[in-house]
């Protein structure tokens, strides 16, 4: 990534406004008050050919007649205007360019928008958009945006495809107490997109958390590759998830989002924490700009309500942090701050009667304990005590503990002096929610963190005895005949070249050649018609099971024949599959796709009617480790029946997690070349007897 390049895009030091205009209620003049009005301290270059003047800025005929360097220009002229303006700037050397304007790629004029970046690109610009709002930033005092003011302070920065959400945003950050340096639109994503921004704003000094809304990834790869290797949380709000939303997301940004399935797998892969709905993201971003992540599971709930208590139990267990009891010299110590029929269990009910010393007094034992990793704080609202007190005492507590690495969540229920409160907690780095399920929420979002820190570093399962040219040599044998299908035969040899464990098929034209590969093979054996004009083959009386002879060959092979020609005379017959007859086991399938965002995917379910009517399948972006294999195994609802249920021996997942990931590296290896596969089913046995892909199916991409 070019910073410097970038850092002109997004931290100009001086812009021009190219289409400023001095007439109120238009974006041009808009945008010249926005930055007067953020007390933007760096140049202001007003270009219209119509002004002498605008907003008291000297106004310019063209950006070519600044005889002063300008790092970005924003653009708020029609699109018609939009490439000649864009040839000027790259002659200016002009480093970014901010298109406000709509009617580009949104509204099907592709080829226009991707000229834009050509021209900007071959001088060395960058463009952000087109068909933004703009980009506002706290720390440079820059609204260059038609969003009215800059955002509460704070430190997390917001990037997002939609401008209208931006511009809702802006104001509900103040309202909130839900801080933000920058708020980033990125509107067609032309040029500088989602991976580019995390990749800068992970470097930004000003930044501590990423928070974006995404309708749909340009570089989905990118995206991953730079999350994993960022160093502050990252969280996503993705919009698109029902059928109907993907829909409306597609045709409003001119992306594609992909299936939403491939997106969870993916933000997990890339180390994203994700966001339910758009008051989780703000809860959640808060707590990441605040609070250290949660290094242990164990949460200790303080309250001064039995009933809040249960709820926060409840939400605690929904969000994946149960609570435990807390350990008895944890408890002894509580006792001391609360009356005889209060608890000192977990949840901690230090009862109605407690006040400022009892909070205070009660926070800080406990969170200096060394079993507790994180705290929880509730507080409802009574006669006998001030919230605003409490909540000073809350604070001080864990300031005078001197610790900096335990996070803090606290939920005030209550009216206004609550409301108040929970403002006065936020504005002095504590996350306070009005209830208490978010509080459980927000420390949730810190454990996901921590958890898929772990687990992103995976490196890919290594697959050795690549037979390479095997597989190349089978595909290009279809291309050449202009089949994009390749037979089950031409797919298991794929899939073996890839040491994957097929069932063995040969294919026999002859009675004695197809007793020579039942021989072969070993039996017991299968035999079916192989004719590119039967598809149900055993409706044409073509698949013969469980042969066990030299006879029994001999014998099938002629009736499978005469079967077939009298179901269909003129049937094309290409021979008779001898194959390998595998035992039954428990049916799972793999299959792939190559995503328009992600490339190429992996899903794994268990076969028959898990995945044909529960579709109770998962995917992962390929390649990846054994560890996210397994993790695999074990995300789909049905996976206890892997694990043994009803004294049935457990399955071999230790195999299938293997074969999994030699799955993954074939579809990546073969990226440029096959566009779905599948394997379906695989028959998998108990621990230790492996696994078996009884049928293959690959389709090739149109060339
Ligand atoms: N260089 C400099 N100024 C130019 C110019 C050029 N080559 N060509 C035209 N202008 C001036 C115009 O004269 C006008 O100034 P004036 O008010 O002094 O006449 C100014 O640029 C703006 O042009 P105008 O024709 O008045 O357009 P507009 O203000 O009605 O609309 C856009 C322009 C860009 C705002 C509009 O086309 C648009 O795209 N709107 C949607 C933007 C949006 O919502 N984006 C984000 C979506 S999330």
């Amino acid at each position: 990534m070019d910073l410097e390049v970038l850092n002109g895009l997004l931290t100009p030091k001086s812009v021009a406004v190219v289409g400023a205009s001095a007439t109120q209620g238009k974006i041009g003049h808009t945008v010249v008050k926005n930055l007067v009005d953020s007390n933007f301290a760096g140049g202001v270059f007003p270009i219209n050919p119509g002004e002498d003047e605008i907003l008291g800025f000297k106004c310019y005929k063209s950006v070519l007649d600044v005889d002063q360097p300008i790092d970005a220009a924003i653009l708020t002229v029609p699109a018609k205007f939009v490439p000649g303006v864009v040839e000027e700037c790259g002659k200016k050397g002009i480093k970014g360019l901010l298109i406000i304007t709509s009617g580009f790629s949104e509204v099907g004029l592709v080829d226009l928008e991707k000229d834009l970046v050509k021209t900007a690109n071959s001088y060395g610009m960058r463009i952000l958009g087109p068909n933004i709002v703009g980009i506002l930033s706290n720390s440079d005092n820059f609204n260059g945006s038609f969003a009215p003011f800059l955002p509460f302070n704070g430190s997390a920065s917001l990037v997002t495809q939609s401008g209208a959400l931006l511009i809702g945003i802006d104001a509900a950050t103040t309202m909130k107490g839900i801080g933000f340096d920058k708020l980033i639109s990125v509107g067609n994503m032309a040029d500088v997109n989602f991976a580019d921004l995390i990749e800068w704003l992970d470097q930004d000094k000003n930044t501590s958390v990423i928070t974006l809304h995404v309708e749909g990834f340009r570089e989905g790869r990118r995206v991953i590759d730079v999350s994993r290797k960022a160093s502050k949380p990252i969280i996503a709000l993705k919009a698109g998830v029902s059928a109907h939303g993907a829909a409306a997301a597609a045709s409003h940004t001119g992306s594609l989002a992909g299936s939403e399935k491939i997106y969870q797998s993916a933000f997990v892969q890339a180390g994203i924490i994700q966001a339910e709905d758009l008051d989780n993201l703000f809860d959640r971003t808060l707590v990441l700009s605040l609070q250290p992540p949660l290094k242990g599971d164990n949460i200790l709930i303080i309250t001064n309500g039995g009933g809040v208590g249960v709820l926060a139990t409840d939400a605690a267990e929904k969000y994946g942090i149960p609570l435990k009891f807390a350990p008895e010299d944890v408890q002894n110590d509580l006792k001391k701050y609360m009356p005889e029929f209060g608890s000192a269990k977990n949840p901690v009910d230090l009862t109605g009667m407690a006040g400022n010393e009892w909070y205070h007094d009660s926070v800080k034992s406990s969170y200096e304990h060394p079993w507790v990793h994180g705290m929880v704080v509730l507080y409802c609202e009574t006669a006998m005590t001030d919230p605003l007190g409490i909540a000073k005492s809350i604070k001080a507590a864990v300031t005078e503990s001197g610790i900096k690495d335990k996070p803090v969540t606290v939920s005030f229920i209550g009216g206004e002096r609550s409301a108040a409160a929970i403002r006065w907690l936020v504005e002095n780095g504590v996350p306070a929610y009005s209830a208490p399920d978010v509080a459980l929420n927000a420390m949730a979002a810190l454990w996901e963190y921590e958890l898929i820190r772990e687990d992103i570093n995976n490196v890919p399962f290594e697959v050795k005895n690549v037979d390479r040219k095997a597989a190349y040599k089978v595909i290009e044998g279809a291309r050449k005949e202009g089949r994009e299908a390749l037979t089950e035969i031409e797919a298991k040899r794929i899939f073996e070249a890839y040491d994957l464990p097929v069932t063995k098929s040969r294919i026999a034209t002859t009675e004695d050649e197809a007793l020579k590969l039942a021989k072969e093979i070993g039996f017991p054996i299968v035999m079916k018609i192989l004719s590119p004009d039967i598809l149900h083959k055993s409706d044409a009386g073509g698949v013969k099971v469980d042969i066990n002879s030299e006879d029994e060959v001999r014998q099938n092979f002629n009736e499978i024949l005469k079967n077939v020609k009298a179901y269909k005379p003129d049937a094309e017959i290409l021979g008779i599959v001898i194959q390998e007859m595998a035992p039954w086991g428990t049916e799972v399938i793999l299959g792939s796709v190559n995503d328009s965002t992600f490339g190429p995917t992996a899903m794994f379910g268990l076969g028959g009617i898990f995945v044909e009517v529960l579709k109770d399948v998962t995917f992962k972006v390929a390649p990846f480790s054994l560890k996210q294999a397994k993790a695999m195994i074990k995300e789909i609802k049905a996976a206890p029946i892997l694990e043994g249920v009803r004294g049935e021996k457990p399955k071999d997942t230790d195999m299938l997690a293997e074969t999994i990931c030699k799955y993954a590296n074939m579809i990546v290896d073969l990226k440029d070349e096959v566009a779905e596969s599948d394997a379906n089913p695989v028959l998998l046995y108990e621990k230790g007897n492996g696994l078996k892909v009884a049928d293959a199916r690959i389709i090739l991409k149109k060339k």
